[in-house]
């Protein structure tokens, strides 16, 4: 299975530039409106020359014009909404004074949090509890034997028989969790980008037998993650403070990311690349168009949640 056609006609382009064009070219064409009013328009009206117009009208040209230059340079209806609002919650930052340091600090703590909205297009949201509980029917249908480096067969695993239907989330607890039951040989579970941690602090609780890690690039979402771990104190559950591209995905059996469409191509290429015979790929949400998957899950949850599965 692969994704519809009409999914591979969309680009994800950079809109850092067009936003910046779009406030610059509307800002300039505000800057000769006001001197033009000042100087030709002001006489005119009996209100003598180089008076300009009221701050609040050039606020308000600026929020039609700087929207309407957006979607001339081919970006969506939101982003214009986007540059609706700015000028407007610029002129009031402004008219409330308030100091400097504290759009410093926002910035610090917006960069801390989404860092890598920027650079890999990859914001910030969580997976739901419903999901959480889907991966846990996806795990118990892993077969760690065909997840052996050596002596492994892809054909083994069974793409069928890891259906979250499968298992009631209601009738999993940490505590019924039986060390017995497991294979003798553990799996071995990451989310790349792993947020606040709460997938493999959830999962770490249900599988005592398994390793859970997270890697996570985003300062601030990390030191939150890492106190969850922390606090959670399971021995089986850790998060690292790291690059996911630097990730040797070969060492897992359960890989799951929830990204977004900017990286799936790259992901899926290094996955194919390192990731074992027998082993998961699931991703949440986002798959890369032209590349095959083996099962897509769709939850019932409020977003329809699609779980893109590949068996290695
Ligand atoms: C959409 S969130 C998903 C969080 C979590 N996995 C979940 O499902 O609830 C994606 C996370 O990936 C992180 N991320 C993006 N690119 C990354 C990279 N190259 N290395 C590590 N983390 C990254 C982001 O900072 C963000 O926290």
């Amino acid at each position: 299975m692969s994704l519809p056609q009409q999914s591979q006609k969309t680009t994800y382009k950079r809109p850092f530039l067009r936003l910046l064009a779009g406030q610059a070219g509307a800002g300039i064409l505000v800057v000769m409106l006001d001197v033009v009013a000042g100087s030709w328009m002001g006489p005119m009206l009996g209100v003598g020359a180089g008076v300009g117009l009221e701050v609040w009208v050039l606020v308000a040209i600026q929020a039609v014009l700087a929207p309407v230059i957006t979607l001339l340079l081919g970006l969506g209806r939101g982003w214009a909404l986007v540059q609706f609002f700015l000028p407007w919650a610029t002129w009031g930052a402004l008219y409330l004074n308030i100091p400097s340091w504290v759009y410093f600090a926002c910035f610090i703590l917006t960069y801390a949090l989404y860092k890598n909205v920027g650079a890999e297009r990859v914001p910030l949201y969580l997976s739901n509890r419903i999901t959480w509980r889907a991966l846990e029917g996806l795990i118990e249908g892993v077969n760690l034997k065909d997840s052996d480096p050596e002596g492994s067969d892809p054909e083994g695993s069974d793409p069928e028989g890891s259906d979250p239907e499968d298992s009631d989330p209601e009738d999993s607890d940490p505590e019924d969790s039986d060390p017995e039951d497991s294979d003798p040989e553990d799996g071995v579970f990451i989310d790349l980008g792993s947020g606040f941690g709460g997938i493999v602090s959830y999962l770490g609780g249900k599988y005592p037998e398994w390793k859970f890690e997270g890697i996570e690039s985003a300062p601030l979402t990390f030191i939150i993650s890492w106190f969850r771990t922390l606090i959670g104190m399971r021995g089986n559950v850790s998060v690292r403070f790291g690059d996911m591209w630097d990730t040797d995905l070969s060492q897992y059996n359960v890989v799951y990311a929830f990204l977004s469409p900017a990286p799936m191509a790259k992901l899926l290429e290094k996955a194919k690349n390192e990731m074992r015979p027998g082993s998961v790929l699931i991703s949440n949400s986002f798959w890369a168009d032209g590349v095959e998957f083996d099962k897509c899950l769709e939850l019932a949850d409020g977003r329809t949640t699609k779980l893109y599965i590949k068996f290695f």
